[in-house]
């Protein structure tokens, strides 16, 4: 029996808990190990399927994590499993310098689906990478160096992408950091077009910020920005990449405002949740900085053969069982039965906002985001809140979620609240 055979044959889950966290006090993170465990994700992932996914023990829930927007085709989709076994049968990754077939054939599927004139695709692992890629792309083709962000924004924590980010826990302990960002309010346009300088490179927006508390950016004020970038001749940025393929109930999130960018980054479910890749979609007139330079941005596993094909398989999923207007639909579902909840526990949810399937609910103070991922637990549902903001939970799970699931997840709030309330009431006694 081979290692993975043996590590896949193992059923008693006490001693696969024991072995999985002892190796993690050991040998990964042992402090990243208690995090997991205050924030209730320390689920030991087992059977995955739909909007489920099983501990090792056995007990199901429904997922509404997905890793911030990873598995929009599912867990562990068997369609898309099944085009990658089929794939394994007969390639590995692909010699990175040569032509990479299917990379090109992502590539040109990624420049039909995309909204406005965006084009080319640069592919490499991770939404931090790619994000650095859209950075150094706005450099290279403006000769200018400021890159204009957004307070509360996340974009990652690798080398161009953390001077981005716009929470400063995540920065100081690395300073000095790479010079020439600023940050400057979400949503407000006069406070974007005051910070134009003559240094000027891009803009760098979420459409909606998801680490700051999934918060949609109005589309007037995208619309703003990509009347600011035309005029002043700036690079306007997108980072979509918890917000694409569907999320929001388009298949990406600019379609809502109409207002395409010259660069979009995306990542986490562009292969379903089955291989790293992410990418930088850009516009032939931001190529021209590569002509001199075709390889000055590379990446040994940027864009393997099996992680495009995962790709195009997911995409072809999303297309043929209109993922975006089924997220449209259960976000609707669920943004009524939260409106009833707001109704029912004015005390405890402050507001509950998104698009889609990408919503977040907002407590009035901080502790109540974490012990509220606890009960939700205990009642079958995981969750997490937002990095930046520990008020906020997001409800972000696959948009294969049925209508049943979502009543469950329903019910599983008002549970939740319900005894969040009473231990309230016994606090105050
Ligand atoms: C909007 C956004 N951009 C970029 C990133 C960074 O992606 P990665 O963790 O794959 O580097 C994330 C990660 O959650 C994200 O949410």
């Amino acid at each position: 029996m081979g290692i993975v055979d043996r590590i896949l044959s193992q059923t008693d889950p006490e001693a696969i808990r024991r072995e999985a966290e002892e190796n993690y006090r050991e040998y990964v993170n042992p402090f990243a190990l208690r995090m997991l465990k205050n924030a209730s994700l320390d689920v030991i992932e087992g059977r995955r399927e739909g909007a489920s996914v099983w501990d090792v023990s056995g007990e199901k829930y429904i997922d509404c994590v997905t890793g911030a927007g990873i598995f929009n085709v599912g867990r562990r989709n068997p369609v898309v499993a099944e085009a990658l076994k089929k794939a394994l049968d007969v390639m590995d990754m692909g010699g990175w310098l040569s032509v990479v077939r299917e990379r090109g054939l992502l590539a040109r599927k990624l420049a039909e689906i995309t909204p406005g004139t965006l084009k080319y695709s640069l592919f490499c692992c991770g939404g931090g990478e790619a994000i650095e890629v859209a950075v150094k792309l706005a450099r290279g083709h403006t000769d200018r160096t400021e890159i204009i962000c957004m307070e509360n924004g996340y974009h990652g924590v690798t080398g161009f992408a953390l001077p981005a980010t716009g929470r400063d826990v995540y920065k100081t302990p690395f300073a000095p950091l790479a010079p020439g960002y600023k940050h400057i309010p979400f949503n407000d346009l006069e406070a974007a077009a005051a910070a134009i300088t003559q240094d000027t490179a891009a803009f760098l927006v979420e459409p909606i910020q998801g680490e700051g508390g999934i918060r949609p950016a109005d589309d007037e004020y995208l619309r703003g920005l990509r009347r600011l970038c035309d005029e002043r001749e700036i690079v306007l940025i997108y980072d979509e990449v918890q917000t694409a393929f569907g999320r929001t109930g388009k298949m990406f999130c600019a379609e809502h405002s109409g207002a395409a960018p010259d660069i979009m980054v995306l990542a986490k479910s562009l292969s379903g949740g089955f291989q790293p890749i992410s990418c930088a979609v850009f516009t032939e007139e931001i190529s021209d900085f590569l002509v001199t330079h075709p390889f000055i941005i590379i990446n040994s596993f940027g864009g393997t053969s099996l992680a495009c094909l995962a790709a195009l398989a997911t995409i072809e999923y999303i297309e043929e069982n209109d993922l975006p207007g089924r997220a449209e639909r259960m976000g609707r579902r669920f943004m009524d039965g939260l409106a009833a909840l707001r109704a029912r526990y004015p005390d405890l949810v402050v507001d509950a906002r998104g698009r889609g399937l990408m919503i977040g609910i907002e407590f009035p103070e901080d502790s109540i985001g974490p012990r509220m991922a606890y009960q939700l637990r205990q009642n079958g549902v995981i969750t997490i809140y937002t990095f930046n903001n520990p008020r906020i939970i997001r409800i972000m799970p696959p948009l294969v979620i049925t209508e049943p699931e979502v009543d469950f997840v329903l019910e599983a709030l008002d549970r939740s609240l319900a005894e969040i309330r009473a231990q309230e009431a016994r606090l105050r006694k």
